[in-house]
């Protein structure tokens, strides 16, 4: 690659100051709020594009240079400590070359398991599922399964083994036969902790 001191590459390379000091003002509870709607309103004060009916988790890097450029649509999943880079200075700051800006795009219903790495320019199709850790340079085709470093293409496992799986239904089972036989007053107080047994997974 070509060495580069282009004033505008050094501007992309800052951001605009005032959009940077917005989405560092807001950032540490976008990262850490105890709620993924309240992480995710955060965000969304840092210019990041986020859908409805969206959830983003704990510690989720994205945007710290140009918010603007990722865009996560409706009921897509972001797990903990994912990172989803919409920049690359390596070449820029080893003086070999430009910066790297290029929007990210997780479409809808995709799912992007904990800690994996999305690269700029990079497109999640809808409902794909990025496995944990995983590494993602290239675009993830719509209802594909990617996980490993780099992410490749992994064969769809047999949906019966899946929704739900044979321990889950002998869970919900054993669950099931131990319920007809509690005494009422062990069945009132379950129902009353109903509520943490049906409540959502907060990533
Ligand atoms: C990607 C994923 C959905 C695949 O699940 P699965 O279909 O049950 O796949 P399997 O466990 O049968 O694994 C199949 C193969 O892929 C590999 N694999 C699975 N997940 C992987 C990952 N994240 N990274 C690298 N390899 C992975 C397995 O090692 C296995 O390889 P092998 O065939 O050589 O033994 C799952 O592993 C995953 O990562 N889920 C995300 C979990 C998560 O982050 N949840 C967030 C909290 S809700």
């Amino acid at each position: 690659m070509q060495s580069s001191t282009n004033p505008s590459d050094e501007k992309k390379a800052r951001g605009n100051f005032w959009k940077r000091a917005l989405g560092v003002l807001f950032l540490l509870p976008a990262w850490f709020a105890p709620h993924t709607k309240l992480r995710i309103f955060f965000h969304r004060l840092r210019g990041i594009n986020i859908g409805k009916g969206c959830e983003v988790g704990y510690f989720v890097i994205m945007g710290n240079v140009h918010p603007e450029m990722i865009t996560i649509e409706d009921g897509a999943v972001v797990t903990a400590h994912c990172t989803l880079l919409e920049h690359d200075n390596a070449y820029y700051y080893t003086g070999r070359g430009a910066v790297d800006s290029r929007p990210v795009v997780v479409k809808k219903k995709a799912f992007l398991g904990i800690g994996c790495v999305v690269f700029p320019g990079v497109t999640i199709g809808e409902r794909a599922i990025v496995g944990a850790m995983s590494l993602v340079k290239r675009d993830v085709a719509a209802d594909s399964v990617v996980c490993g470093q780099p992410a490749r293409t992994k064969a769809p496992k047999p949906a019966d083994l899946h929704s739900p799986t044979p321990n889950s239904q002998l869970l919900t089972n054993i669950l099931a036969s131990r319920n007809a036989f509690e005494p009422k007053n062990v069945q009132k107080r379950r129902k009353k902790f109903q509520w943490i047994e049906t409540r959502k997974c907060n990533h």
